[in-house]
């Protein structure tokens, strides 16, 4: 082995060494950790129901994820003449979020998220689907907004 490849190869060695330990100082001495995606913090983690916002009794909140393939949380159920806040975000693909018989049309990006708020004035039941080819099981990616006057145990 020719003195200058020896001088590279231990110049590679030596620099691996340095860069795992700087990484390993960094992640013990200064708590740096590998960045999170939008969908791993809350609110999308928490509660799977849609919320009330506190000074206004007829406005929801709800956060929702898009994930091959399905929507989480599945169903949403609200009161009639209630504004839904919808937030939506991905933690995949590229997914849709397309309610029948209304105007709400989202696109559930990873790292971004969406946001429509909506009035539903009629009960009934909107399917939600995915208008996004995300995938091999894109056709079956769909939820439900409920929209009823009944608490949701007396269901
Ligand atoms: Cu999700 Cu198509």
């Amino acid at each position: 082995m020719d003195r200058i490849e020896k001088v590279v190869m231990a110049t590679a060695v030596l620099l691996l060494l340095v860069f795992f330990g700087a990484i390993m100082i960094a992640a013990t001495s200064y708590g740096i950790d590998l960045p999170t995606c939008v969908t791993d913090r809350a609110p999308f983690t928490e509660g799977k129901a849609p919320f009330k916002t506190a000074d206004q009794p007829l406005r929801y909140e709800a956060h929702t994820v898009a994930r091959m393939w399905m929507f989480d949380p599945p169903e949403i159920t609200v009161p009639p003449g209630a504004e839904l806040d919808l937030y939506l975000s991905s933690a995949d693909v590229v997914h849709g979020y397309y309610v029948e018989g209304t105007n709400i049309n989202l696109m559930a990006v990873p790292g971004a998220v969406t946001y429509q708020r909506v009035k539903f004035d009629r009960e009934g039941t909107y399917r939600v689907l995915c208008h996004e080819y995300c995938g091999t099981a894109h056709h079956l990616m769909a939820g439900t907004i409920v929209v009823t006057s009944q608490p949701e145990e007396e269901q």
